[in-house]
């Protein structure tokens, strides 16, 4: 390879992504959370979408027996949320109360819109799994002038109308507004 790994994960970053919370209740009743940029639609009819998550995740092996999970795409004030998630082991639904959707799959509540999804199929991706679930409900569908939390070289940004021309989207740095 001509390229170290730090390289090639610069280079990943800079392919902009929404951001994600896959969300599920283990058999024995323990919610589980993780922060996900992989996220991806696959197919329209059977309705397909996709994640990936990396086999040394604590939670990989409660991940790979979940027969629902639910996805929270992030609006863009939810930031903090995404950075809780993402912390390994922790506590992550402490503060946070899951919002139940039709098919009993617990979702983070306020988010742009959520897919509530059964397992489909698990691939091999390396040192990543590939979660491929079929859509079984939409929540929370938010109408279009929510805003969604953008991840883009390593920071959170967001996409805001501009105030001088409403019509017109802006794409910056989260902190820099
Ligand atoms: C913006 C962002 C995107 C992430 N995307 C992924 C992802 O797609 N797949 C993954 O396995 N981990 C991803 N992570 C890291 C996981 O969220 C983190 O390792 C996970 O919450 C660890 O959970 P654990 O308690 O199972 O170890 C991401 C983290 C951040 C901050």
């Amino acid at each position: 390879m001509s390229f170290s790994p730090g390289e090639f994960r610069k280079a990943l970053g800079l392919f902009p992504t929404g951001v994600a919370i896959v969300s599920g209740r283990t058999p024995e009743g323990q919610l589980l959370g993780m922060t996900v940029s992989s996220f991806n639609s696959v197919s329209l009819d059977p309705p397909l979408v996709l994640f990936s998550v990396a086999r040394n995740a604590a939670s990989f092996d409660a991940w790979q027996a979940m027969p629902k999970y639910g996805i929270s795409v992030l609006a863009r004030t939810q930031d903090d949320l995404s950075t809780r998630f993402a912390r390994s082991q922790s506590d992550k639904w402490a503060m946070v109360h899951p919002a139940y959707g039709q098919h009993d799959v617990p979702m983070i509540p306020g988010a742009l819109v959520g897919f509530e999804c059964e397992r489909h199929a698990v691939h091999d991706g390396g040192d990543h799994a590939i979660f491929v679930g079929k859509v079984l409900g939409l929540n929370a569908v938010a109408n279009h002038e929510t805003e969604p939390l953008v991840f883009f070289a390593g920071r959170y940004c967001g996409v805001r109308r501009s105030d001088a021309s409403p019509s017109e989207l802006e794409f910056r740095l989260l902190h820099g507004w």
